[in-house]
């Protein structure tokens, strides 16, 4: 790790104990149910590994990928699907599973897709959650961690995706991507 670079914010550890946490809450809630977690490709994987450990729950897994496209700095609203689920989600207790909620766009619109295809409900877990930068109603039912508007790394967080392999959870100094 540079450490020039990084400040860490939430070590391995704080992550677990958080992690651990989130996933008796989910079982708890489901209990004699199961679970279709849907973890949004990348950022998530490591994430939704740790998390599924954690649900004391039967469920399945599956991945969906989308892009929010035209320029990187001034997002054009827009998302689309790179990667959709592989299997029907009708009559399941979809669980979405992602790393940050930061405009909610990503998290809006695949709500958004997935409920028009009739599940029989619809949660979002997010580790991560910058309330002071929604642009679009996202509203993650098990959040992990509050967080102030800084550029987060690692746990499968990236920067130009460098970082995602972090085991803990990182401030990236703003030299890093203002230069
Ligand atoms: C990041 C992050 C969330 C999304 C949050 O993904 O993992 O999915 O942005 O931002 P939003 O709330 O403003 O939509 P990214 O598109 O960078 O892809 P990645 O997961 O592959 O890194
Ligand atoms: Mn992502
Ligand atoms: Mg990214």
């Amino acid at each position: 790790m540079n450490l020039d670079e990084i400040t860490v914010l939430y070590t391995a550890e704080e992550i677990q104990e958080k992690v651990c946490e989130m996933g008796r809450a989910i079982s708890f809630d489901y209990e004699g149910e199961s679970l279709l977690v849907v973890g949004i490709l990348k950022g998530a994987f490591i994430f939704m590994a740790d998390l599924v450990r954690q649900i004391k729950l039967p469920l399945q897994l599956d991945f969906i990928d989308v892009s929010s496209y035209g320029n990187s700095t001034v997002s054009s609203g827009e998302v689309r699907i790179m990667k959709d689920l592989e299997y029907s989600i009708k009559g399941k207790n979809v669980l979405i599973v992602e790393d940050i909620v930061d405009s909610g766009l990503t998290l809006y619109y695949i709500t958004e897709i997935l409920k028009k295809r009739s599940p029989q409900s619809v949660r979002i877990a997010c580790l991560l959650d910058k309330p002071s930068r929604r642009k679009s109603p996202a509203y993650p039912d098990y959040v992990g961690f509050t967080i102030p508007d800084e550029f987060i790394v690692g746990y499968g967080l990236d920067y130009d995706e460098k970082y995602r392999e972090y085991p803990d959870i990182c401030i990236l100094k703003p030299s890093v991507y203002e230069k």
